[in-house]
């Protein structure tokens, strides 16, 4: 059986944050669970090693994963010999690599793997040529230049060891077999007191088993992610990337590097997507629409030629021609319907909507099941919640809410009812009805100017 172990234990001091290192997002997603889908389709098991705030790492990764916890975070070397149990088939190959590489895709790892394999190596180490390694540890090879003698590590290295510009990546493929008693062998015997995982080298060396490496050509991609600035980078890439990958596939992009799209975003062709305009999750982008400037788009399904703009749209669906913004909010299953108009400072939440409906300006429409044909005026509310519990709101077809309307949920509002404008309704509308609620206008003639008159004697 072939493993992939991945080593997620450590608190990654140098990002000096909170959360562990390998949850820490990447496009709105943690590192880690790019480096699982990076390998899960390859390898017959995935072992993650989890130690410090090990539950983030574990609700990350749910069932993607095994789980091998490392207590204490020893070193590398100790990390990896915490997998042990798991690793019950000794008869193939394990990867190991750390959580915190989310660029190392797929296809690498395949060929590294391949490598591995073809040439019948027992351990095969991935490198890559860096321009400034310090903080690496160094690739020492023999004098031809061919064999991989060791690992020597920054703090141990010598000053013309530090001048090696081929470094290790942290990425292993090692014969089941071999691993674990090879592991055993490690000691803390070094300037960090750490077991490192890189002294299998030498020990495999003695045992004259067959190493080789797997040269990584473009060396960012083998970037691990241990500080805020490296992270900026290695997202700048990914974004650089992922973008390439839409436009050639017929998406266009207006000044695409203000343009941000998660790695499992679905885009079809002929999408526009304007500057400042972020989609994330596992968003939908369907034909023919146009996205942007200035919106957020979140786990959510955008419709066919939907015209989304200055706007937020979290875990929402919105159906074919409806327009979105200037300034909309759309959140928490909004579900709006084909050749809808969410316009100016609306605000969606949990509703559902039929076809050709609209709130053009200045509204909220929340907990609220509403058919098709429904006018919102400006300033229409739906009032949902009484401080304590969140109630529901019925809008049929064909209703028409006049300007700054309450309707007090509970409230149903049947089919082609007229809502007078400045209303507040905390009962049901029958069908066909006009309903008004509001104090009935006094006109008082003439009352100013006698006021005014009054006013004026006093003055006087
Ligand atoms: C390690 C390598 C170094 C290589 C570098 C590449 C060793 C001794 N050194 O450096 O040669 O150039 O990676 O980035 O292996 N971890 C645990 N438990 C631990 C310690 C670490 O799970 O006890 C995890 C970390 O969460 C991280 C990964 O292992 O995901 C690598 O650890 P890190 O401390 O960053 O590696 P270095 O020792 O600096």
């Amino acid at each position: 059986m072939n493993y992939a172990i991945i080593l997620a234990a450590g608190k990654g001091t140098r990002m000096k944050t909170e959360m562990p290192q390998c949850a820490y997002p990447l496009i709105r997603k943690p590192m880690v669970a790019y480096v699982v889908e990076n390998v899960l389709d390859y390898f017959d098991e995935v072992i993650a090693v989890v130690g410090y705030k090990r539950n983030v790492i574990m609700d990350i990764l749910g069932e993607n994963a095994r789980y091998a916890i490392q207590e204490e975070q020893l070193g590398t070397g100790h990390a990896v010999l915490a997998a042990e149990e798991l690793v019950q088939d000794l008869a193939g190959d394990s990867l190991i690599l750390s959580g915190n590489m989310p660029l190392l895709d797929a296809e690498i790892i395949s060929k590294a793997f391949q490598d591995h394999i073809n040439r019948r190596h027992d351990l095969t180490v991935l490198t890559t040529m860096i321009e400034n390694p310090q903080g690496y540890g160094r690739i020492i090879r023999n004098e031809s230049g061919f064999y991989l003698e060791e690992i020597v590590e920054e703090e141990e290295a010598t000053v013309l060891q530090k001048g090696i510009n081929e470094v290790n990546t942290g990425v292993y493929i090692v014969k089941n077999e071999f691993l674990f008693p090879a592991l055993k062998q490690i000691t803390n015997d070094n300037a960090r007191k750490e077991y490192y995982l890189t002294d299998i080298v030498k020990i495999l060396q003695k045992e004259n088993r067959v190493i080789g490496s797997f040269s990584i050509k473009e060396s960012i991609k083998a970037t691990s992610i241990n500080d805020l600035y490296t992270l900026s980078i290695v997202e700048a890439k990914l974004r650089h990337d992922i973008n390439r990958e839409h436009m050639l596939n017929g998406v266009a992009m207006i000044n695409p590097e203000t343009i941000t799209i998660g790695h499992n975003v679905i885009i079809e062709e002929n999408v526009v997507i304007h500057p400042n305009t972020y989609i994330t999750g596992n968003s939908i982008i369907k034909k023919g629409a146009i996205i942007g400037p200035n919106t957020e788009i979140h786990q959510s399904i955008i419709g066919e030629r939907v015209r989304c703009r200055h706007s937020l749209v979290y875990n929402s669906i919105i159906h074919e021609e409806t327009t979105i913004g200037p300034f909309a909010h759309l959140r928490d299953g909004a579900h709006i319907g084909p050749r809808n108009r969410i316009g100016n400072f609306v605000e969606v939440k949990k509703t559902t909507t039929g076809s050709n409906t609209k709130a053009a300006h200045l509204a909220y429409i929340g907990d609220t099941t509403c058919g098709s044909n429904v006018n919102f005026g400006c300033g229409s509310i739906t009032v949902n919640y009484d401080g304590k519990q969140k109630f529901q709101t019925f809008i049929g077809d064909d209703v028409f809410i006049g300007c700054n309307v309450n309707l007090i949920a509970p409230i149903r509002i049947e089919d082609n009812a007229f809502i007078a404008a400045g209303s507040t309704l905390n009962k049901n509308v029958p069908k066909h009805s006009l309903a008004i609620a509001r104090a009935y206008q006094v006109n008082k003639e003439n009352y100013l100017r006698e006021h005014d008159i009054h006013k004026r004697k006093e003055d006087k």
